[in-house]
């Protein structure tokens, strides 16, 4: 629960480079997210960039393992208790490769959002991530494809679309070339707007109970 002119606590789950929690990082700098800070960075692969970008602007970062005891994954367990221990009200999945269990996402209604690299409802769902989206976007041949920044619920990329922004797919296009030009044009945008967006309804919100 926040407190007066308390921002927003975010935590910014990452598997990779990082270059969306960069951005996010930059917003927060410039002011562009004025109601919100990134608390903590979690990834879900010890060698991921993201943890060095989150460490050089001395943000809080920590790798959970996935420990399979008894083929169960303890690491939700594990992710619940970082988060609790650091009271996050907002959780911000940016190139985040675990789908979260149903259990965990009721947990969060409406405090866990997702960036995905496609006009939802086309190239998303279950198997549809990374590189693999824009190779199937150019496989079908679409001429626009874009980024799409949504609450996440218990259907993979099923929740409510916060923001959306189209990209235009050219001639040449390879899904390395696409890929660029999606993060360049719409997500490093795209994320932080959304972000801001979440961040000013819940101190809105905050603000309306007191
Ligand atoms: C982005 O394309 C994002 O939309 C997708 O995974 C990629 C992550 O890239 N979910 P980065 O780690 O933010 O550079």
């Amino acid at each position: 629960m926040l407190n007066r002119d308390e921002k927003v606590k975010i935590a910014v789950l990452i598997s990779g480079t990082g270059t969306n929690l960069q951005a996010l990082i930059d917003a927060v700098e410039n002011g562009s997210i004025k109601n919100g800070k990134i608390s903590l960075v979690i990834s879900s692969n010890k060698d991921a960039y993201g943890l060095k970008r989150a460490s050089k602007h001395g943000i809080e970062n920590i790798f959970i393992p996935s420990e399979k005891n008894d083929r169960v994954d303890n690491f939700e367990k594990s992710l619940t208790k970082e988060l609790r221990e650091r009271k996050i009200d907002l959780i911000v999945l940016a190139g985040f490769m675990k789908i979260l269990s149903e259990d965990f996402v009721k947990k969060y209604p409406n405090r866990i959002i997702n960036i995905h690299p496609s006009l939802i409802p086309s190239f998303c769902g279950k198997g549809a991530y990374g590189i693999h989206v824009h190779e199937m976007a150019l496989d079908y041949g679409v001429k626009v494809t874009g980024a799409t920044v949504h609450f996440v619920n218990e259907i993979p990329d099923g929740g409510k679309i916060i923001l959306q922004k189209a990209v235009e797919i050219k001639e040449k296009d390879t899904p390395e070339i696409l890929q660029k030009r999606v993060m360049r044009e719409a997500e490093w945008t795209l994320l932080p707007k959304a972000v801001s967006m979440v961040c000013d309804k819940i101190m809105e919100e905050k603000n309306e109970s007191l």
